[in-house]
């Protein structure tokens, strides 16, 4: 059912995959004008068209028609200066200074499959029938340029994949000042916009508003998507809720600055963009030469929020993440940050690390401190050399005795980093991100390094590499504590120096896709400070993120409920710590705290030895339980049902792959003076089919367990937790 036709008759392209169809046309043989997106339409012919008519302030493109103007059109890809006056997608300087372009639409080609954008993460496909790609061609004759817009329909899932290219053709010099990676024109503008931002330690809150006669713009300068903003918008139409209704959503797929939009137009229409953000980002382009946008993904469910994030999850567990441990099941882990910080040592590894071991955790992870000067986070960063008098024995030999004891060994870098009193710092000053003219502005005391020096790029490879290529090392936990400031380079002439913060994510990627192909069993965890970089882009190369330091399980509920939205539990790092948290000082029960990080990958954070033997014991008896059920919840559906931003109740569940088995986690975060019958409605069951609780003896059936809901217990003291374990017979 994949298919893309040109119509030529109604110049139009039609995109369908059997669930969804995106439909654009030509319209006065040079724009591109949008016709629908969503559901499937077997046949298209021109029933919505617009309506053109002589508007006040409407500049008129082709003088002897006053009806026509760009700015009442529903475009694709919105030009500059030309009359359409709400966000343009690009705009392009020329050599004279002048941003005035004409790129009319002059042909298009159809691909079977998808082509990878080199140099950045996209969604890929196996074989060529799993997509259909439509490449549009506008070019501008006068400035020797064109524009490729490529549009991918997917075979498996309800989504679009856009980017844009530009090419110069001409001899002289061109300048883009903004590319976005796609554009979505909606006629009216009776939505719902919703998006996700936050802070370190507060990651991915879920703000839903309507959309008035204004614009709403979501957006990151730090170099990074940030823990503050995420490269996603979503319209809703004002009746969807989790499970009914439209959404249209976006998701950038990538990791550095980024804008995404949406803004109404003066007669209401709804222009939705996501691309690079043009405060940090200009490309000089010299003739003959490409620049390539990062990619954006575009999904339409008729099924609400969770029908939306189920098809962001298919997609980026199946058609983003990439190696071994795409499929393969995640360990459960403990980490030594919160139990030791900086002051780690071969004695303390040993002695948790066997006791990990005892209770069934499976890989050690050191995490910040092993390194030479490293015994606070004013130091210590760059040179990654062991630091022999905590480790007299080598990371080698710590690795090698853990291992034969039968657990893995991980371990932390902070590879994008330089602190001032490092070897790397002396011999290299300019290998560091700043201007010239002022003294760069430190935070956590360390500087960035400049990634769009491709030495920067061959030492950071070179120093990761002697210690992976020595040490047995089965978890990379990548990590990334400050934000861009400063923004100069050494390397980069004066024409390029805006393009420092695109090349810093370019060099990044080149230096993640190197070492993630050389070490293929290395599981890879991306982090930068918690959540700060959880984006689409990094987890082509790293299948998981850390999802937040903060570990406190209440707050957790709406980090990992927000986090939901875009990305497969599978991706989210999720740790038990102790109490009380040391992040908000909250104390919570073991129970608690355990179910929720159970939700995500299940790993533990604390101090072993500051357990009694009965919190062990519990820990032992969750882990062995949790090996179990893990595949369910590491590669089920997951749906949502109560949300921690509306309610004192929350609930999730999961749905194994073969859809036999259910795994339901509820929350009560404070106890209530009154019980009032709660019933909890179980989501993606099968309606007739039946299901054994808990293995007990009760059967019911699916559309009971949807409809009627199960009664949950009467609950009393704060912080509890109730897993049911539902299996189809
Ligand atoms: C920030 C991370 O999010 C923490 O988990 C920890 O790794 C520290 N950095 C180490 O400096």
């Amino acid at each position: 059912m994949l298919e893309i036709k040109y119509d030529e008759k109604q110049q139009l392209f039609m995109l369908s995959n059997g669930s969804i169809s995106y439909i654009l046309g030509i319209e006065k043989n040079r724009y591109l004008r949008h016709a629908y997106f969503g559901k499937y339409i077997k046949s298209y012919n021109g029933s919505n068209a617009p309506l053109f008519y002589d508007r006040g302030f409407c500049s008129n493109p082709i003088e002897s028609d006053r009806t026509f103007s760009l700015d009442t059109l529903l475009a694709e890809y919105p030009d500059f200066n030309q009359g359409d006056f709400r966000n343009p997608a690009y705009i392009i300087q020329t050599k004279d200074g002048k941003r005035v372009s004409r790129f009319y639409y002059s042909g298009f080609s159809i691909i079977d499959g998808k082509e990878k954008l080199a140099g950045l993460p996209s969604v890929y496909t196996k074989n060529t029938d799993e997509a259909k790609t439509l490449r549009i061609v506008l070019k501008d004759t006068i400035m020797q340029a064109s524009i490729y817009l490529y549009y991918t329909i997917l075979a498996k899932y309800d989504v679009v994949c856009r980017h844009a290219e530009i090419v110069n053709q001409g001899e002289a010099d061109i300048y883009i000042d903004r590319l976005m990676s796609f554009s979505l024109d909606f006629a009216g503008c009776d939505y719902d916009v919703m998006t996700l931002s936050g802070a370190h330690l507060n990651e991915k809150n879920i703000n839903r508003r309507a959309l008035c006669s204004d614009s709403i713009v979501m957006e990151s300068i730090r170099g990074t998507s940030s823990p503050q903003a995420t490269p996603f918008v979503a319209l809703m139409e004002k009746d969807a809720n989790e499970d009914r209704g439209n959404v249209w959503a976006a998701n950038f797929i990538y990791s550095g600055d980024f804008q995404a939009s949406v803004q109404v137009g003066q007669y209401k229409t709804t222009r939705m963009q996501i691309g690079m953000n043009s405060t940090t980002f200009g490309w000089h382009l010299s003739s003959g030469k490409k620049f390539v946008s990062p990619e954006s993904v575009l999904v339409y469910s008729d099924k609400g929020l969770n029908g939306m994030s189920q098809i962001f999850h298919g997609l980026y567990r199946h058609q983003l993440c990439r190696g071994k441990y795409k499929e393969a099941l995640r360990p459960v882990l403990l980490n030594s940050w919160e139990a030791y910080q900086f002051d780690v040592d071969e004695a303390k590894c040993l002695n948790l690390a066997r006791q990990a071991k005892e209770l069934g955790i499976e890989l050690f992870v050191l995490d910040d401190g092993w390194f030479k000067n490293r015994c606070a986070d004013t130091q210590g960063l760059g040179d990654w050399l062991e630091d022999r008098e905590k480790f007299p024995h080598g990371l080698k030999s710590l690795a090698e005795k853990l291992n034969n004891e039968g657990i893995a060994f991980g371990i932390w870098f902070e590879p994008e980093m330089v602190s001032a009193g490092s070897e790397l710092y002396r011999n290299h000053p300019d290998w560091i991100i700043r201007s010239q003219n002022y003294e760069p502005i430190l935070s956590r005391y360390q500087c960035v390094l400049d990634l769009s020096n491709p030495q920067v790029c061959q030492y950071i490879i070179d120093r990761l590499s002697d210690i992976l290529h020595s040490v047995n090392v089965s978890y990379v936990k990548w990590d990334m504590n400050r934000h861009l400031t400063d923004l100069g380079s050494a390397y980069l002439d004066d024409k390029q120096q805006k393009e420092l913060s695109h090349r810093y994510v370019l060099g990044l990627y080149y230096i993640m896709e190197t070492l993630t192909q050389n070490f293929p069993n290395v599981l890879f965890e991306s982090c930068s400070s918690g959540g700060g970089r959880y984006d689409a882009g990094m987890l082509h190369y790293m299948p998981q993120t850390w999802a937040s330091d903060n570990t406190d399980a209440v707050c957790r509920l709406k980090i990992q409920y927000g986090t939901s939205m875009l990305f497969p539990p599978i991706t989210m790092g999720s740790h038990v710590s102790i109490v009380p948290n040391h992040q908000v000082g909250r104390i919570t029960s073991l129970n608690m705290r355990f179910a929720v990080a159970m939700a995500g990958n299940l790993g533990y954070e604390l101090d072993l030895n500051k357990l009694d033997e009965a919190e062990k014991a519990e820990i032992k008896r969750q882990i062995s339980w949790y090996k179990n059920i893990r595949e369910i919840t590491q590669k089920g559906t997951f749906y949502r049902m109560e949300s921690p931003f509306e309610r004192n109740t929350v609930s999730w569940c999961f749905v194994s792959e073969d859809e036999t088995k259910i795994v339901c986690c509820y929350y009560q975060i404070l106890a209530e003076p009154i019980y009032t019958n709660p019933v909890l409605k179980l989501k993606g069951l099968k309606e007739n089919a039946l299901y054994r609780l808990n293995g007990q003896d009760k059967i019911f059936s699916g559309s009971e367990l949807m409809y009627a809901g199960l009664t949950v217990p009467k609950i009393e003291g704060d912080f509890y937790s109730e897993i049911y374990i539902l299996q189809r017979i």
